[in-house]
């Protein structure tokens, strides 16, 4: 008999587990505890049992019955519950809003400036990003054994080298699209910006090895420094406020002659630091690189800048990251507070 009754209970555990519908529950109620069911048998049994044990496993059942009984209709609620999950739904609940998506930062700084410059007669266009050497350096008067070359640590592309405009390269600065503008033109004016990725193999806290740059180029008769200058200060005004200023520092740029670097001062919070911060480059458009151009220097003179959009987009959200690269990462904690 207490074989039987361990039987019952254990065996109870497993078919009740293997269970996914009510209709079977009920199939295992009327198996167990039904006329002929087993609990019932063990009490026919009974009369088998010496007289003095019968109150002992008379009691035994009935405390088995119970368990069984409440053990079903655990059971039956589960099995409710999560029918009625899967097949009832409250329509009044608010529903789930799509999380709306947002601009890259870099990419709503790029239409910025775009704006900006358009404001100014500038038209935007869009340079090869795998380009030849010729464009991105010789025809920038930078010759093939300058060290000046080494500073842009360029990728270069596994191609055969072309006879005329040698290896491929991805572009290291957006200044490979000022030749490529002249020869497209032919006669200035000249106005454009240019707005692209750029590469340079360095990964650290500080550099992404894709970057962007936007170029400024400026070519009329009779343009001067000052063009130059107005031009950065009517951007900086516009994109970061009208009490922003600019310094000209002098610099060596191979295909400007002057050349500056570009700084930036603005006593306001929202950029970052107080004090004055690097922009970039410029300089007015060297002859020689006229003349690539096909572009007479003594007609015509020309300005040219090149400054990183990565820099004056975290520059302006006042963004002091730890690390270049969580721009690039993807990671929705940094994206969405744009
Ligand atoms: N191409 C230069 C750089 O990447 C910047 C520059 C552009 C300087 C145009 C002068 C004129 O550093």
């Amino acid at each position: 008999m207490d074989d039987e009754l361990t039987r019952i209970q254990q065996s109870l555990k497993t078919q009740l587990s293997a269970i996914s519908s009510l209709k079977d529950l009920d199939a295992l109620e009327i198996d167990i505890l039904g006329r002929k069911g087993s609990v019932n048998l063990l009490f026919s049994k009974l009369k088998d049992e010496q007289p003095e044990q019968v109150r002992e496993y008379g009691e035994k059942i009935n405390s088995l019955k119970n368990h069984i009984l409440q053990e079903i209709s655990l059971k039956k609620h589960q099995l409710l519950e999560s029918s009625e999950k899967s097949s009832w739904v409250d329509t009044t609940l608010p529903g789930n809003a799509p999380k709306p998506g947002s601009l890259h930062i870099v990419t709503q700084t790029i239409e910025d400036i775009r704006d900006i410059f358009s404001r100014l007669g500038f038209i935007h266009m869009s340079y090869p990003e795998v380009e030849w050497e010729y464009y991105a350096f010789d025809a920038l008067n930078m010759p093939k054994s300058h060290p000046a070359r080494d500073d842009f640590e360029t990728f270069f592309v596994e191609t055969p080298e072309h006879p005329t405009y040698g290896k491929m390269l991805l572009t290291p600065h957006t200044s490979s699209g000022q030749v490529r503008e002249m020869l497209r033109v032919k006669t200035p004016p000249i106005r454009m910006t240019n707005i692209s990725r750029t590469y340079r193999p360095n990964w650290d806290a500080t550099h992404v090895p894709m970057f962007h740059q936007f170029e400024g180029l400026c070519i009329d008769k009779g343009i001067n420094i000052s063009h130059l200058k107005g031009a950065i200060e009517y951007f900086v005004q516009e994109f970061f406020g009208k009490e922003c200023k600019i310094r000209l520092r002098p610099y060596d740029f191979l295909f400007t002659e002057p050349s500056f670097e570009v700084d930036i001062y603005t006593g306001s919070k929202n950029i970052g630091r107080a004090g004055w911060l690097e922009l970039g480059g410029a300089g007015m458009v060297h002859p020689n690189v006229l003349k690539e151009g096909n572009i007479d220097s003594s007609i015509y003179t020309g300005w040219a800048f090149g400054f990183g959009i990565e820099r004056i987009a975290m520059m302006r959200g006042g963004i002091t990251i730890p690390d270049m690269r969580i721009m690039y990462s993807g990671d929705v904690r940094f994206l969405t507070q744009f």
